[in-house]
C-alpha cells in the first residue's frame, strides 16, 4: 500500500518558522519531522510514497530525492496552484493504486496504520478516518458517529458543551479508489469541508476509527514547542541522535562543553555543539547541530535550530529560533519567535 503525504500547505499559522519553509521539514529532536514520519512509515512495512509538495517544494526534494537513502521509494506531485487538501490527493492520482493511506504531513504522531486498515477491511468502508479524542474539542472539526463506528455528521467547531462527541479528525486516512472520482480536478477542493461531507451526503461509508498513540497537530508555534517538551518528557518516543550524557541529558557527536557550563535536565544537544563557560542550558531546552552557546549564556524553555548562536551572556527563554540565527552578546529574548532568511537567498 502506497502513502500520499501532504506536504503543500503554507503553515501560515507557524510563520516566521515556516515563512521559507514547508512546516514538515520543522525539525522535531534535531530531524525534520517529515523523515520521522517517514521512517515511521517503513517500520510498519510502507515503502512507497507520494509527497504532494508546493510551498518551498525544494526544500523536501533536495533533502529526500528519491528516498533511497532512507531506503524508501518517494515520488513528488507538484500543484501549479494550491488544490487543498482534497485537490492534492486528485493531483496524485496517477501514483496511487487501488487503496492507498494519505496523511497530512504535519501531524506528529506515531498511531498504527495496520489497525486502521484492518478496520477499514472489516467494516467496508469506501474511506476510514483516524479519530482522537480531545478534552476541548471547540476548536475542531468534530465527527457524530453511529454505534458501529460509521460517520454520519461533521460539526465544526461546536461551542462548549454543544460537541456531539469528543473525537476529531486526526487527518490520517484509509481511502479506496473510488474516492478519487468524488473530488473534482483542477480546483482548491478541501478534504474537510467537501469530499467527506458529500461522499456521507451519496451515502457512501466513511468510517471512523481511534488512533491510538502519541498525537498532535503541529500547526501552531505554541503546539510545535508542546510536541519538543512531550519529547523531552518521553511522552513522544522517536528516535534520535546522540547519546545520554546522564537522566535526562543527550548530546551528540563532537559536542564541546566548557568546564562550569550547566545542562539542566531534560535537554537534547546536537551535534558539533560548543557550549562555553557558566552557560546554562536547559531545562527544556532543545540546540540543533552546530549551534555555538557563548560563555555565560542561558537558554531555557527554548527551541534553537541548526547553525544558530547565543552570543556571550545572551538569554532566551521560551523561544523559538529558526536556523542560522545569531543572537548577540547581553540580549534578552522573551517568547520570541525568529527567524532569518538565508545567506543565500535573493533578496
Ligand atoms: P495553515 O496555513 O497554518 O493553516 O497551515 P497549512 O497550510 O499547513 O494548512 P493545514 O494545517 O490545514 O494543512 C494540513 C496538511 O495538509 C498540512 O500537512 C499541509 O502541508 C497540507 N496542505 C494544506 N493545503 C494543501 C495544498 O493546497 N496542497 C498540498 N499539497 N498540501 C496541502
Amino acid at each position: 500500500m502506497k502513502a500520499l503525504l501532504l506536504a503543500g500547505g503554507f503553515g501560515t499559522r507557524m510563520r516566521p518558522l515556516t515563512e521559507r519553509l514547508p512546516k514538515p521539514m520543522a525539525p522535531v529532536g534535531n530531524r525534520p519531522w517529515l523523515e520521522h514520519l517517514i521512517a515511521g512509515l517503513k517500520e510498519q512495512g510502507i515503502r512507497e510514497i507520494v509527497i504532494a509538495v508546493k510551498h518551498y517544494p525544494e526544500r523536501i526534494i533536495d533533502y529526500f530525492g528519491d528516498g533511497r537513502k532512507l531506503g524508501v521509494d518517494i515520488r513528488y506531485t507538484h500543484e501549479p496552484v494550491p488544490l487543498g487538501t482534497a485537490g492534492a490527493v486528485k493531483n496524485a492520482e496517477a501514483l496511487l493504486g487501488s487503496r492507498f493511506v494519505v496523511i497530512n504531513a504535519d501531524i506528529v504522531h506515531r498511531a498504527d496504520i495496520r489497525a486502521l486498515v484492518e478496520t477499514h477491511e472489516r467494516s467496508g468502508a469506501m474511506v476510514t478516518i483516524g479519530l482522537v479524542e480531545v478534552a476541548d474539542p471547540s476548536q475542531f472539526g468534530v465527527v457524530e458517529q453511529s454505534a458501529d463506528g460509521r460517520i454520519v455528521r461533521f460539526v465544526e467547531k461546536p461551542p462548549r458543551g454543544e460537541a456531539p462527541s469528543n473525537r476529531i479528525n486526526a487527518g490520517i486516512y484509509i481511502m479506496e479508489r473510488d474516492v478519487l472520482q468524488a473530488i473534482p480536478a483542477g480546483r482548491e477542493v478541501s478534504i474537510e469541508r467537501e469530499t467527506f461531507p458529500s461522499l456521507i451526503a451519496a451515502g457512501h461509508r466513511v468510517q471512523g476509527a481511534d488512533v491510538s498513540g502519541y498525537w498532535m497537530d503541529m500547526g501552531t508555534s505554541d503546539r510545535y514547542r508542546r510536541i519538543h517538551w512531550d519529547l523531552l518528557d518521553g511522552k513522544l518516543e522517536l528516535e534520535l541522535p546522540g547519546r545520554e550524557l546522564g537522566r535526562g541529558i543527550r548530546i551528540g557527536e563532537d559536542t564541546e562543553i566548557a568546564q562550569g557550563a550547566m545542562l539542566v535536565p531534560p535537554v537534547l544537544v546536537g551535534s558539533r555543539v560548543t557550549i562555553g563557560e557558566r552557560a546554562v542550558v536547559g531545562p527544556y531546552a532543545v540546540i540543533g547541530d552546530d549551534c555555538v552557546i557563548g560563555r555565560g549564556a542561558r537558554v531555557t524553555h527554548s527551541i534553537l535550530w541548526d547553525r544558530c548562536t547565543a552570543a556571550e551572556a545572551a538569554q532566551l527563554n521560551r523561544c523559538i529560533v529558526g536556523s542560522g540565527l545569531k543572537i548577540d552578546p547581553r540580549h534578552l529574548l522573551h517568547e520570541a519567535v525568529v527567524n532569518v532568511i538565508p545567506e543565500a537567498e535573493t533578496i
